[in-house]
């Protein structure tokens, strides 16, 4: 029996938190036993806060050696990257014509954006299409992502069933896979980490660096055990240990902090060494992503020229 699939992906926008890893890339990489995956490089979606074709290389490459660097194995992992693979945007227009205005307006990254009184982008408007078009393309039957992507998978489910209903059976409806534990990682603010907040623990930090954003947590002296520290630090222990530890140092605040930064070095550590590796071989990495691109864009155009078909393009 051919395995299930699973497609995720993160935006190329800036450098990897320890959000994201909880929050998704450990996901892809314990799932890649079990399912067929494909992980991707969303490089279209970061256009809308990136128009730095320096930085847009860069930030491509870094997600690429992050990827590669959490473990995500090639071998067993199909790794791409979304603007190589043409139907993504093609598939978009076409899911444009069934998907109506007041319907885009309920996401919430519009609503965000409207509520800041932004002048919002067509493509900031139409963000959740592009990426129903990246879930739907494959076939997946999971999407790992944290809370923060639910509505979007939701969404894409929504276009599949309006599409399925139109023209007839044609995409498979995916289901979100959200850790309950991990939906929301925070950051050193308490509030949920996010490169917007500048609240971030990098995921390949120097040493230096974890320390910086360990003593910059902000904590609540109302309470015995700061609970800023330990909601992070619990990604890294079981609780029923930390619980004990905190008891113990309960107060002390500046000991926790440091046995926090302890804990986060011994969890980069491997992570930074594997990814400088990588670094060595930026040639290398690439050739794994155009390898993986390859592959996708057999999947991608298969399910395309089905489209095609269903909606009566297709006369030759
Ligand atoms: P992005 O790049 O903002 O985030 C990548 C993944 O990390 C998760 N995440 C978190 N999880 C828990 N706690 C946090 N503080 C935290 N911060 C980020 C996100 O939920 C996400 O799973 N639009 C997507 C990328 C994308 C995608 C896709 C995902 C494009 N196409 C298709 C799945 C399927 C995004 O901007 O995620």
């Amino acid at each position: 029996m051919s395995k299930k699939v699973l497609l995720s992906g993160i935006q190329s926008s800036g450098k990897a938190h320890i959000g994201n890893y909880f929050g998704a890339m450990k996901q892809f990489v314990d799932l890649s036993e079990t399912y067929d995956c494909f992980i991707m490089i969303a490089d279209y979606h970061a256009l809308h806060s990136l128009q730095n074709p320096k930085e847009m290389k860069e930030n491509i490459i870094n997600l690429l050696l992050d990827y590669l660097a959490v473990e995500l194995d090639p071998k067993k992992v199909v790794l791409f990257k979304q603007s190589d693979i043409s139907e993504h945007t093609e598939l978009t227009w076409i899911f444009d014509t069934i998907v109506t205005m007041p319907y885009l307006m309920r996401a919430h990254a519009f609503k965000d954006a409207e509520a800041k009184n932004k002048e919002i982008d067509v493509g900031t408007f139409n963000y959740p299409v592009l990426m129903a078009t990246d879930i739907l393309l494959y076939s997946p039957d999971v999407v790992p992502v944290g809370a923060d992507q639910k509505q979007h998978v939701e969404i894409s489910r929504d276009i599949a069933e309006k599409f399925n209903r139109i023209y007839g059976e044609t995409f498979k409806i995916p289901e979100v896979l959200i850790m309950k534990e991990v939906a929301v990682v925070p950051g050193t603010d308490g509030r949920k980490m996010s490169k917007s907040y500048g609240n971030t623990i990098p995921l390949f930090a120097e040493y230096e660096e974890i320390k910086k954003c360990v003593m910059s947590i902000v904590t609540d002296s109302s309470g015995e055990r700061p609970e800023n520290v330990y909601a992070i630090h619990k990604l890294l222990r079981p609780e029923s240990e930390l619980k004990k530890i905190y008891e113990k140092k309960a107060g002390k605040y500046k000991e926790l902090k440091e046995l926090l930064i302890e804990d986060l070095e011994k969890f980069i550590a491997p992570m930074r060494e594997r990814r400088k590796n990588f670094e060595k071989d930026i040639k290398g990495a690439l050739a794994i992503l155009a390898e993986g691109g390859e592959r996708a864009k057999k999947v991608a155009s298969a399910k395309m020229a089905e489209v095609r078909e269903k909606i009566g393009v297709n006369v030759y």
